[in-house]
C-alpha cells in the first residue's frame, strides 16, 4: 500500500491560540492540496471555541515561496490562494502571520490578509511573480497598496524585488521583527493581545494625498513601459490592477486583478520565463552525484585584467578572501585599482556604504610571488588567452599550492585538457568561464575536462551558487557552449550582411526579436579588436573552402574598434552615444560584395531573425550531440544568462519547440543549397524533426 502523504498543515494550540504551520518541504509551496487544507483548517477553526485567534506559520524555517508554478500548465482547481486570503481576512478570531525564511508571492499573500505579521530579521518578503510574467493574483495587487501605499508597493511588485524584516517593517509590511528563535511566542502573544478587539484596521484607501502619488507613480511608469519595445504584458496590467486598488473598493478590485492574473497565466511571456526559470533549476544541479565540495574560504585569482579583476570583486562581493597575483608591480597596482574603482563607482551610485565598501577590501591582499597562494583552497588563472602564458602559470600553481586546491582556467577557448595533462594534479583542473562584467554577469560556464575529479566539479557547482552566479556545465571543446555557438550565428549575420542586409537592419530586426542589442552594436560596445586578433591567429588553420566576410577586419585595419574609438560598425561622435548609422561603412560593405562578385538582395526582418535562429539552433543541436551540453535547457539557461537572448521566450531550444522543429530544418534545408557546409542540419535535429519530438523531451530524466 502506497504510504499517505504527510498532512500539509500541521495544527496545535498553544493557550486559546491555533497554531497553523505549513507543511510542504523544503519551500511550502501552495499547491491544490496545502491550499484546500488550509482552507478547511480555517474553516473548522472558526467553528472551533476552544479556538481564540489564530498563527499562521511555515513549519521548517519557510514560511511560502508562493503558488507551485508546476500547477499554472495545468487546469487549476479552486480554492484559489485568492479564496484562501479572503477567508483569512474575514476571520472573526484574529489571524497573525508569523514569517522567517522566505515569504514569497501567494506565501506573503496569504499574509497581506492577516490581521498583523510578524517577521524574522532575516526574512525575505516579496511578491516576485512578474519575473514569472505574472502579477501577484492572491489579493496581492490590492492589499499591499492598501497597507503601505501605492507609490510604496508599485516598485516592489513591478521589479519584484524582496526585502529583509527590517525593511520590510520600515515599509509598514511587518508589525513587528523579531529574533527567529522567539517568532511563535510572539505571534502567540500578539494573538491574545488583539482578543481585546485592538484590530489593525485596513485605511480602505489610501488618503488623498497617497492615491495622487501613486496615480503620479503609475503614469510615470506607464510611460516608461511604453517606450519599452518589450515591456510584459504583466507589468502593463499590474499598473491598472494598482490603479484599480487606488479607484475601486476592495472586492471589486480582487476581481480586477483575477482576470488580469488569468491573463498573464495564458501569456507566452509566462510560459517562456516559467520554463528559464526550470532551465535554471535543472542547469544548476551538480552532474557530480553525490560528491561532496571541498571546503573553500581562500581564493587566489590570477590576473588582474578586464576578467581578475572583476572575478576578485565576485569573490569578495560573496564573504571570501582573494590573494590577487600579478606578473610585475606594476599590473599588479592596476589590477587592484581596477578592483578599487569598481567599488567607488558602486559607492558613488550609492549601492555600497563606506563600511561595506571598506570591509570587503579588507579581505583582498596582493603579491607578485606566487608563494602567497600557497594555503589558497581555489585558484582562479585569469592570464592572457595564449597556451604558453597558460602553460608557466600552471606550472608554477603546481609547485607551489597545497595538494587539493582546485586550480581553475577562465580561459575562453583553450584546449583545457591539454593545460591539465602538463602538471601532476590533472584531477585538480577545472574550467571556470566567467562572463564580462565577472561581477555583474550571471552565467558561469563550469568547463569539465576529462580527468578531472567529481568533488571539484560539485565544489565548482557550490561556488556558483555562493556567487550568486547561474552555472551551467560545460563540455571541452572551441569555445564550450556559449561561445562555440555565438561564433556560427554571428557568421550567419555576417553572410546576411554581405548578402545585402545592412549591419543596422540585422540589428534592428533582432532588437525586435527581444535582444537588447543586435549583433553589430554588441560588437563595437565589445570591441573589435579582440575577435581581430584571434581571427589573425587561426587564419593559418581556417578551412580554405569556408566562407570567410571580412568587413570586420577592414574595419579593424582602419582602427574603428567600436565604442572606444568612436566608430566601428556605427558612429559615435560623444561618449555613451548610441551610434548612428555611417555611410562609409556601408561603402564599405558594398566594396566587399562588388569584390566578391555578389549581388544585393534584400531581406525582410522576418528572413533575418529566421536565418539567425537557424544557425543557432543547428550549431546548439550539435552541441547536444557533442554532449558538450547535457541537455537543452542547459543551452537555454547559457544563451539567457550570458548572450543576451529574451528570457522571456524561455531561450532558443524553447523557442524552437515553439516554432516547430520541421519548420527550422525546412529552413536549414532551403539555406543549405547556397552553402551547404554552413547550413546542412544537424542528425539530432532532423531526428527529433521527423520523430515530431521536442527539444523539451530531451531535458527529461530518461
Ligand atoms: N513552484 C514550484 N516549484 C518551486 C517554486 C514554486 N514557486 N519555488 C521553488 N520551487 C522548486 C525549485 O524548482 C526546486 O525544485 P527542484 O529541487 O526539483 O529543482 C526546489 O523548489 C528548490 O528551489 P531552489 O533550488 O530555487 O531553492 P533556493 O533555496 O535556492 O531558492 C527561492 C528558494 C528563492 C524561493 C526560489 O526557489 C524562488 O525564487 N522560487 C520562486 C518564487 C516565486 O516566484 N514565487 C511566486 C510564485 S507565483 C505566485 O505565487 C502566484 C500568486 O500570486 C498567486
Ligand atoms: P587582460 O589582458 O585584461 O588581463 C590579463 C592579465 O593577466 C593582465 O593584467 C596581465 O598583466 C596578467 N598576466 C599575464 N601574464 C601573467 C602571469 N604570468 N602571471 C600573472 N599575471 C599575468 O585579459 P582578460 O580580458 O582579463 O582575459 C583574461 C582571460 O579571461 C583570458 O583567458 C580570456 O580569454 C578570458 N576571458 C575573457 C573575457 C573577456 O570578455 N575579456 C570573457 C571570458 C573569458
Amino acid at each position: 500500500m502506497p504510504t499517505p502523504e504527510p498532512s500539509r498543515i500541521l495544527a496545535t494550540q498553544q493557550d486559546g491560540v491555533l497554531l497553523l504551520g505549513l507543511n510542504h518541504p523544503p519551500l511550502n509551496t501552495l499547491d491544490h492540496a496545502l491550499r484546500q487544507q488550509l482552507y478547511e483548517a480555517l474553516q473548522a477553526a472558526a467553528q472551533d471555541a476552544s479556538v481564540q485567534a489564530i498563527v499562521l506559520h511555515g513549519a521548517g524555517g519557510n514560511f511560502s515561496a508562493g503558488a507551485d508554478i508546476r500547477e499554472f500548465g495545468q487546469p487549476r482547481q479552486p480554492p484559489w490562494a485568492g479564496d484562501v486570503a479572503q477567508l483569512i481576512e474575514a476571520s472573526a478570531k484574529p489571524v497573525v502571520a508569523a514569517l522567517q525564511g522566505v515569504a514569497l508571492g501567494g506565501g506573503l499573500e496569504l499574509a497581506l490578509a492577516a490581521h498583523a505579521r510578524i517577521g524574522a530579521a532575516d526574512a525575505r518578503l516579496g511578491l516576485p511573480e512578474v519575473k514569472l510574467g505574472l502579477l501577484p493574483g492572491g489579493g496581492g495587487t490590492q492589499r499591499l497598496p492598501r497597507l503601505i501605499g501605492a507609490a510604496a508597493a508599485l516598485p516592489l511588485m513591478l521589479e519584484g524585488r524582496d526585502v529583509d524584516g527590517n525593511a520590510a517593517q520600515a515599509l509598514g509590511l511587518l508589525d513587528e521583527v523579531c529574533d527567529k528563535a522567539a517568532l511563535l511566542d510572539a505571534a502567540v502573544r500578539r494573538a491574545r493581545a488583539m482578543l481585546d478587539g485592538a484590530r489593525p484596521s485596513r485605511p480602505g484607501t489610501d488618503g488623498e494625498a497617497g492615491k495622487q502619488a501613486g496615480l503620479a507613480a503609475i503614469a510615470a511608469q506607464r510611460e516608461r513601459l511604453a517606450a519599452k519595445p518589450h515591456a510584459l504584458p504583466a507589468q502593463r496590467l499590474l499598473l491598472d490592477c494598482i490603479q484599480a486598488a487606488l479607484e475601486q473598493p476592495l472586492e471589486a478590485g480582487l476581481q480586477f486583478e483575477r482576470q488580469a492574473f488569468l491573463q498573464c497565466v495564458a501569456s507566452p511571456e509566462h510560459r517562456g520565463l516559467a520554463h528559464a526559470f526550470f532551465a535554471e533549476k535543472l542547469a544548476g544541479k551538480s552532474p557530480a552525484g553525490q560528491a561532496r565540495p571541498r571546503p573553500v574560504q581562500k581564493v587566489g585569482v590570477v590576473g588582474g585584467g578586464t576578467m581578475g579583476a572583476g572575478i576578485a570583486v565576485a569573490m569578495l562581493d560573496a564573504g571570501l578572501d582573494v590573494v590577487l597575483i600579478e606578473r610585475d608591480a606594476a599590473s599588479l597596482q592596476a589590477g587592484q585599482d581596477r578592483i578599487g574603482g569598481v567599488y567607488q563607482r558602486q559607492q558613488d551610485k550609492g549601492k555600497l556604504s563606506a563600511e561595506a565598501r571598506a570591509r570587503r577590501l579588507a579581505r583582498l591582499s596582493a603579491a607578485t610571488d606566487y608563494a602567497a597562494l600557497a594555503d589558497a583552497d581555489l585558484i582562479v588563472e585569469a592570464v592572457f588567452e595564449d597556451m604558453d602564458v597558460k602553460s608557466q602559470v600552471y606550472a608554477e600553481l603546481d609547485r607551489v599550492c597545497r595538494p587539493g586546491a582546485i586550480l581553475a582556467t577562465n580561459t575562453s577557448y583553450l584546449d583545457i585538457n591539454e593545460l591539465a595533462r602538463r602538471i601532476s594534479r590533472p584531477q585538480d583542473v577545472i574550467g571556470l568561464h566567467f562572463f564580462s562584467p565577472a561581477n555583474v554577469m550571471k552565467l558561469l560556464e563550469i568547463v569539465v575536462p576529462e580527468q578531472v575529479s567529481d568533488d571539484v566539479v560539485a565544489t565548482s557547482f557550490a561556488l556558483a551558487r555562493r556567487l550568486g552566479k547561474v552555472p551551467v556545465r560545460a563540455g571541452v571543446c572551441d569555445g564550450f557552449i556559449g561561445n562555440r555557438i555565438l561564433y556560427v550565428y554571428r557568421e550567419a549575420a555576417n553572410y546576411m550582411m554581405e548578402d545585402g542586409a545592412s549591419p543596422y537592419q540585422i540589428d534592428q530586426a533582432l532588437e525586435r526579436f527581444g535582444y537588447a542589442m543586435g549583433p553589430f552594436r554588441t560588437a563595437d560596445l565589445t570591441g573589435g579588436d579582440i575577435g581581430w586578433a584571434t581571427r589573425k591567429r587561426k587564419a593559418a588553420t581556417r578551412p580554405p573552402e569556408a566562407r570567410y566576410v571580412r568587413v570586420a577586419d577592414r574595419l579593424c585595419e582602419r582602427g574603428w574598434f567600436g565604442q572606444k574609438t568612436g566608430r566601428g560598425y556605427y558612429r559615435y561622435p560623444e561618449r555613451g552615444q548610441r551610434g548612428q548609422h555611417d555611410p562609409e561603412v556601408l561603402a564599405l560593405i558594398d566594396e566587399e560584395r562588388a569584390a566578391r562578385g555578389i549581388e544585393a538582395r534584400a531581406f525582410s526582418d522576418e528572413d533575418i531573425v529566421r536565418r539567425y535562429m537557424a544557425a543557432l539552433v543547428n550549431e546548439a543541436s550539435k552541441v547536444l550531440e557533442d554532449g558538450i551540453a547535457l541537455r537543452p535547457a542547459d543551452i537555454d539557461t547559457a544563451l539567457v544568462n550570458g548572450y543576451g537572448f529574451p528570457r522571456w521566450r524561455g531561450g532558443p531550444m524553447k523557442y524552437a519547440d515553439d516554432v516547430g522543429l520541421p519548420a527550422i530544418v525546412a529552413d536549414l534545408e532551403s539555406y543549405a543549397k547556397e552553402d551547404a557546409a554552413f547550413w546542412a542540419p544537424s542528425a539530432l535535429l532532423r531526428r527529433l524533426a521527423r520523430e515530431g519530438a521536442a527539444f523539451g523531451k530531451l531535458n527529461q530524466p530518461q
